[in-house]
């Protein structure tokens, strides 16, 4: 360990209690450096983008593990190809669109040409490069990936375990919130900077929704029988009993709130299956959030919607209306969000020491099995930051 990660690590300890977070971890620029050497580009996966997303060849798309810029392509024989998104002669970032078809990438610097395989295939003026030059040297540097019910992961570390072991016993949650098969199709983004530390995205919690969102009270969405399933490692599954509203009948289109999915049983879902990415399935909705930090202050989040391969035009429809109006920074169910954690950032001087985590902390209650509204979960994922981050507890 470096002096300057044990200066960092030595900023912070957390209280006895483990439903106590220090508010310095919000907005801390050296503790934010550390993260992202310790978890964004340590031995993590992260989703950067569902299959859904590149369905034809030449598909792709950007995104950023951390700050690392990557690019995400749909290759001619069908296959994915991840990268860092940078040109392999002098850095510049090759692909500064989000999305987009292409077979080939040319940087503007020098014009150096790559396929979308990342392999090197002109390069103006080499026949006055060094005798060794060699293509085959320069192509993008690769990133490695899994694929689990059409959503990619990514890992910078190449020790990572296999991604079935960050999964655990939340992957058939995650794989229910995708469809069941995860054949889906891309039907939109809405895209929100969050004015808060990534952690303030992440630690939402179960026990907010029926007070904060009036649209939960209105539709009559709150006090569900979920079970909020964590593992040691901090993912969390939270699996509802479907409850579609009762009294829809002030909105003028009802239909906006209406249930047409064909197993009722199969529930509603919110899955957080890596550090600040979520996956949701409420009513005919599919939608998977990929959230990226923007320094210690901001949070970017995709909110990406989708259909259903099979579906006829009539219920994507359906699924596009019922995931545009009712999710996302301006949809009804989740609309006040943003203001709250724009209202936590600017408030972390103020008041205590630190952040309390208290709805079902209770010796009865299983953390690792916990209920709909509660947010005993949240202590789990802080005990797993805690030690892989390396900082210490105070002695009881
Ligand atoms: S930096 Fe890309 S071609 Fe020179
Ligand atoms: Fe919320």
């Amino acid at each position: 360990m470096n002096a300057n990660t044990q200066f960092i690590q030595d900023l912070v300890t957390f209280p006895a209690k483990a439903n106590a977070v220090p508010k310095t971890l919000y907005e801390s620029a050296e503790i934010y450096q550390l993260e992202l050497e310790r978890l964004f580009y340590g031995p993590h996966w992260h989703p950067v983008a569902h299959t859904g997303e590149i369905r034809e060849s030449g598909d792709y798309k950007t995104f950023y593990i951390g700050e690392v810029p990557i690019l995400i392509t749909r290759l001619a024989d069908g296959g994915v190809g991840v990268f860092h998104n940078a040109c392999a002669h002098r850095g510049t970032m090759l692909v500064p669109e989000v999305r987009g078809n292409a077979a080939e990438f040319q940087c503007p610097y020098h014009r150096w040409l790559y396929d979308n395989g990342g392999n090197l295939r002109g390069v103006p003026g080499d026949d006055d490069f060094p005798e060794d030059f060699c293509k085959a040297d320069f192509g993008l540097r690769k990133i490695r990936f899994e694929i689990f019910a059409g959503l990619i992961f990514a890992t910078l570390d190449d020790n990572a375990a296999p991604l079935s072991e960050q999964l655990g016993e939340i992957a058939e949650p995650l794989r229910e919130s995708l469809g069941g098969d995860g054949r889906l199709k891309l039907l939109g983004y809405q895209k929100v900077m969050y004015n808060a530390n990534w952690k303030t995205y992440r630690d939402q919690d179960g026990y907010h929704p029926p007070l904060l969102h009036a649209a939960f009270k209105l539709l009559n969405w709150q006090g569900g029988k979920g079970v909020c399933t964590v593992a040691d490692n901090g993912l969390i599954a939270l699996v509802s009993q479907l409850a579609a509203a009762k009294n829809s009948d002030f909105l003028k289109d009802p239909s906006l709130v209406e249930f047409r999915g064909v197993d009722p049983s199969k529930g509603s879902y919110v899955v957080c299956p890596s550090l600040i990415s979520f996956g949701t399935k409420h009513l005919d909705m599919f939608n998977f959030r990929f959230g990226m930090p923007r320094g210690p202050f901001k949070t970017e989040v995709h909110w990406a919607y989708f259909c259903h391969e099979d579906d006829d035009e009539e219920m994507a429809n359906h699924r596009l209306r019922q995931s545009s109006n009712l999710l996302g920074p301006s949809g009804l169910v989740s609309l006040e969000d943003a203001a709250v954690f724009s209202r936590i950032q600017n408030a972390l001087k103020a008041g205590t020491e630190n952040a309390y985590f208290l709805k079902g902390v209770r010796k009865d209650k299983d953390p690792y099995k916990s209920g709909q509204n509660d947010e005993i979960a949240n202590i789990v994922w802080w005990e797993w930051y805690r030690k892989a981050m390396g900082f210490s507890r105070a002695a009881a």
